[in-house]
């Protein structure tokens, strides 16, 4: 371990050649403030040293976060916040937004507090703070982990500018329930994909370094299985057996924390019985014992008195221990901590232990973001003012908006429509900027969104673009139907901008049926009887049913809530500028009775084979089929592609060897293009029961028409591995079948046999 002496001797030789050297003071002081604690000694060491110092009471107040009265994200009780702060009652706030207003806070704390302990301000930077990027799904759709990274990057940037220290993201909960409306906050329905996201997204939070302004540090959530709420309605009960948990819900938490997130928060459901607030086999056992995490636990909003209500505590009191017992470290909002602890601590009823552990991890959290060298680094008005929306980074919003789109029908080419083009652009998302953020918009503006009507008139005059609302997202107006329909008769193309108001999807915003809101199906028949073209492009946070939609239009281009830039995306899109790339990172049901299907599934003793359905006594339905509207890893393009001259290095594989796999992806048609090459295998026998197909990697493949590139994929024993009934993860000697291609679809290209050790 590194000693802090020669820093401290290599600052003093550099104020005295500044001093030999005739430069002013003042110069060496602003090229060498204090450096940062970096080495894990000195940090432990600082650490240490303030425990000493601190009373129990002080302690405890570094485990209560509380957030500003006037943003809060949940239900709050009214209570004199500043006087929490100034007593050293509260370690850290949420919710409270800008330079200004977290250097007023931080003030309140530095001055009146006995020990000056900084606040640490955290929030949630779901998909942007003032640049709104795709919702989390949407990005999800571009495979594109580089982009999503910058994207992050950029979050991090603003948010940071503004005296945010702590990001409350990336939010990596699988969920293969689309009625749940947080699907809109994650990364879909597979592990793969989902953990190489949620690493990209904290690199992006953290990249450089936690001792830099400009980073936030990341917080992975909901710890655990939260995507797996019963019948798809938020905060419910989760029964998920071990060993789906461990393979399935796990790895992207796993992913996050290797990737550097040293902040975890509790999901708010009761997984198989135990809340997650209070269940130490989640918390000590996987994540501290198992995973060697070190860093700290936050509840999530309240989560810990709402073990009262879950039933597995009679009162505050006993509440607080089961949580504390658990090992969640800080407590959002609760007031729990706040009001128990020191009583349970003083009656000897918990250990004290546990309460430095927390604390420590707490403090060096603060020390390594440099708040103690400076507690004010964050809260930079100059730096908060330069830092938003730059060009730079909305040239990233515009880029990830165009990746996330997804082109899910296109008959006879009917996109892209050329520049000449007289269109009728309808529907209630037509040119509604709010819509285009989704939930969790952060510092988000309206104002900084440009519809698909601003963007469209941009591209193709506003003599060729005739807007007509139709209708909105409730049932029973069909007064703008008839102004709709003239001006479809008199376009050469209409598009319908259709799907959920922002507020259907995100926290609390559950859905049984899953179909557009209102009359906006009746519009989109009303359109299609003029027998002009319909181009429906469609704004959702979920997967949606869509087989009304799809018998009644042309073309259908999915963006999700697309973000600040989703107007010019889409209009770059639908005339061509660029075509569609994005792939679906989760299944579209035909139906919500087949809810939930996944592309993952494991076979049964009875699988109905999907070229011959409903033959009795198989595992099917008898009115709909088994397969999905769209699978997995769905997207068409404006052009083709075509998978030649696939090689696999070796028909085996030993147990200590690697396997590689070459292709050549071609450009067939006319247009350029990206494809997003697709990796699954099959494990045909194994010790428990396996998968039809997992997805094991994917690349981005830009071509130009004509043009073909090679691309490869490298498998280890380890990449094979899975959870076994003993809940080990070990590769399995074994017979595998190799698919690759545009979709979960893909077709079988080889086999390979994985040799015993
Ligand atoms: C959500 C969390 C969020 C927290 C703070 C809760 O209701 O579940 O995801 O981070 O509020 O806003």
């Amino acid at each position: 371990m590194k000693s802090p002496l020669p820093r401290l001797v290599l600052l003093l030789l550099t104020v005295a050649t500044l001093a030999l050297a005739g430069l002013p003071l003042s110069t060496a002081r602003a090229a060498e403030a204090p450096a940062v604690p970096t080495d894990p000694a000195v940090i432990d060491a600082q650490v240490a040293s303030l425990l000493q110092r601190m009373t129990l009471e002080e302690k405890i107040g570094q485990l209560v976060q509380c957030s500003s009265l006037s943003n809060a994200t949940g239900p709050i009780e009214r209570t004199n916040l500043e006087e929490q702060v100034a007593s050293g009652q509260c370690g850290s706030m949420l919710n409270i937004i800008g330079a200004a207003e977290t250097r007023k806070w931080q003030e309140i704390a530095l001055s009146r507090s006995r020990l000056k302990i900084p606040l640490l301000f955290g929030y949630d930077v779901i998909h942007g703070y003032r640049t709104i990027f795709p919702m989390n799904l949407g990005q999800a759709a571009s495979w594109d982990t580089d982009l999503i990274e910058q994207s992050e990057r950029i979050a991090a940037m603003e948010a940071s500018a503004a005296g945010i220290q702590w990001a409350f993201a990336p939010m990596v909960d699988i969920a293969r329930d689309p009625r749940w409306g947080r699907i809109a906050e994650g990364s879909g329905e597979d592990t793969f994909l989902g953990s190489a996201i949620a690493a990209a997204r904290v690199r992006g939070f953290q990249g450089g370094g936690l001792d830099r302004t400009d980073t936030v540090m990341a917080c992975v959530k909901h710890f655990a299985a939260y995507g797996a709420v019963q019948a798809g309605r938020d905060y419910n009960t989760t029964d998920v057996p071990e060993i789906t948990l461990r393979q399935v819900y796990l790895p992207p938490f796993k992913a996050a924390i290797d990737a550097g997130a040293q902040t975890v928060m509790v999901a708010f459901n009761d997984l198989n019985g135990v809340p997650c607030s209070a269940n130490s086999f989640l918390l000590e056992q996987i994540l501290r014992r198992e995973w060697g995490f070190k860093g700290f636990v936050v509840s999530d909003w309240k989560s810990i008195s709402q073990l009262i209500p879950h039933t597995i505590a009679a009162n505050g009191q006993q509440a607080c221990e089961l949580a504390y017992n658990a090992g969640v470290d800080m407590d959002m909002e609760g007031r729990i901590y706040q009001t128990y602890l020191a009583g349970l601590i003083k009656s000897g009823k918990v250990s004290s232990a546990h309460l430095d552990r927390a604390v420590s991890a707490i403090l060096r959290a603060k020390v390594e973001r440099g708040l103690f060298v400076d507690p004010y680094r964050f809260s930079d008005p100059a730096r908060e003012k330069a830092a938003m929306l730059r060009p730079s980074s909305l040239a990233v919003a515009r880029r990830l908006a165009e990746e996330s789109c997804v082109l899910l029908k296109n008959d006879k080419a009917i996109l892209p429509f050329p520049r000449t083009a007289r269109v009728a652009l309808v529907g209630p998302l037509a040119d509604s900027a709010r819509d285009l953020l989704g939930s969790w918009d952060g510092q988000g503006r309206a104002s900084d969104a440009i519809t698909l009507r601003t963007a469209l008139v941009d591209a193709l005059g506003a003599d060729h673009v005739a807007y007509a609302e139709g209708c909105g997202f409730k049932p029973g107006d069909r007064s703008g139907f008839a102004a709709a329909v003239a001006a479809a008769r008199k376009s050469d193309v209409v598009v319908a901008a259709l799907g959920e108001p922002w507020y259907f999807s995100g926290e609390a915003s559950c859905r049984t049926h899953l179909d557009l809101p209102g009359d906006q199906a009746a519009l989109l028949r009303a359109l299609r009887a003029t027998g002009k073209p319909v181009v429906v492009v469609l704004m959702n946070g979920r997967p949606l049913v869509l087989g009304d939609v799809l018998a009644h239009c042309d073309a259908l281009l999915e963006a999700w809530y697309p973000g600040v830039q989703g107007g010019p995306a889409l209009a770059a899109l639908l005339t061509g500028a660029v075509s569609p790339s994005g792939k679906l990172p989760v299944t579209f049901p035909r139906d919500v009775g087949q809810i939930p299907i996944f592309y993952n599934h494991m076979t049964t003793g009875r699988p109905q084979p999907d070229d011959q359905p409903h033959i009795q006594y198989k595992s099917n339905y008898l009115d709909v089929p088994n397969t999905p509207q769209f699978p997995f890893g769905y997207g068409l393009s404006y052009t083709r592609f075509a998978f030649r001259d696939v090689r696999l290095s070796s028909p085996t594989l030993p147990m200590n060897g690697r396997l590689t796999l070459t292709a050549t992806v071609a450009n067939t048609g006319a247009r350029e293009g990206t494809e997003v090459a697709q990796l699954y295998i099959r494990q045909l026998w194994g010790s428990v029961t396996r998968p039809v197909r997992e997805l094991k990697g994917f690349r981005r493949v830009e071509l130009a028409p004509g043009a073909s590139a090679q691309v490869s994929f490298t498998l280890t024993p380890a990449d094979l591995a899975f959870v076994h009934s003993d809940m080990t993860t070990a590769p399995e000697a074994g017979k595998f079948e190799v698919f690759l291609g545009g979709d979960s679809n893909a077709p079988k290209v080889g086999e390979f046999t994985l040799l015993p050790r």
